[in-house]
């Protein structure tokens, strides 16, 4: 996966391709619920006629034959990364795999990884929530080793988790974080968060920006930063 930060589009179409339309370059964007609900398929074509790269985060978490079926569908808009809650288990995660396989284009299929905790949650919120009785990296740790097992690539977690899971699961299985915050930005609703240069140093695979982006009054200039910072050159 190249070092380039994905940028969470959390609006509606409208709004996405007039955001769009400030960048010269080849980007990697996310199209979560709020675009996908909002603007459907037609979107992804249109970003990806745009050149740009697509993580396609629709979370799914379902009996294993609709997550399978659902999974045929998009791996038919050719997107490059989805993903699924690993909460769904071990059966659902492998049909997850077979319905990218089923759907792939060209016999390549999207990269899918698994959410295990999301950023949002602290372990406080994890225990009484979900029962869940352990800490949260034990259940982070739990649900990653599940994903890897059911043949995933990687998980979603926060920059703080990488370290522990790379040191039990290794650095080939991929690692990609949201919360992620410069210096300075609102945390906003995210509690694990990570600046993008800790998140490298962390080893985390890939970095998921919304709101320090979007919600930038110079998104272009926010976006070169975060870059910079991520990929540790000046380039
Ligand atoms: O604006 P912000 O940088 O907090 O956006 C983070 C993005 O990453 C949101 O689109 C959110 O849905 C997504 N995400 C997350 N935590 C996860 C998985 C996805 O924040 N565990």
């Amino acid at each position: 996966m190249e070092k380039l930060p994905i940028i969470a589009l959390d609006f509606t179409g409208e709004e996405t391709k007039t955001f769009l339309k400030q960048f010269d370059e080849q980007l990697f964007v996310k199209v979560g619920m709020e675009l996908f609900y909002e603007s459907g398929p037609s979107i992804v074509k249109e970003i990806k006629m745009m050149g740009h790269k697509i993580f396609l985060d629709l979370k799914l978490h379902d009996i294993p034959t609709t997550v399978q079926k659902a999974m045929t569908q998009l791996a038919a808009l050719d997107v490059d990364l989805v993903n699924v809650h690993a909460a769904g288990g071990l059966n659902m995660m492998k049909a997850a795999v077979k319905g990218l396989d089923e759907g792939a284009v060209n016999g390549k299929r999207p990269e899918i990884i698994a959410v295990t905790q999301l950023t949002s949650t602290s372990e406080n919120q994890m225990q009484n929530d979900q029962q869940i009785h352990s800490t949260l990296i034990q259940s982070v740790l739990h649900y990653a080793s599940l994903a890897k097992q059911a043949g995933l690539d990687g998980v979603v977690c926060a920059a703080t988790d990488c370290r522990h899971l790379i040191g039990e699961l290794g650095s080939d299985f991929k690692y990609i974080t949201p919360g992620i915050r410069p210096n300075g930005t609102d945390t906003n609703d995210q509690v694990r968060t990570a600046t993008p240069a800790e998140a490298a140093q962390l080893g985390a695979s890939a970095i998921v920006v919304g709101r320090a982006i979007t919600g930038s009054e110079d998104p272009v200039k926010s976006y070169q930063q975060i870059k910079t910072e991520w990929s540790g050159t000046d380039e």
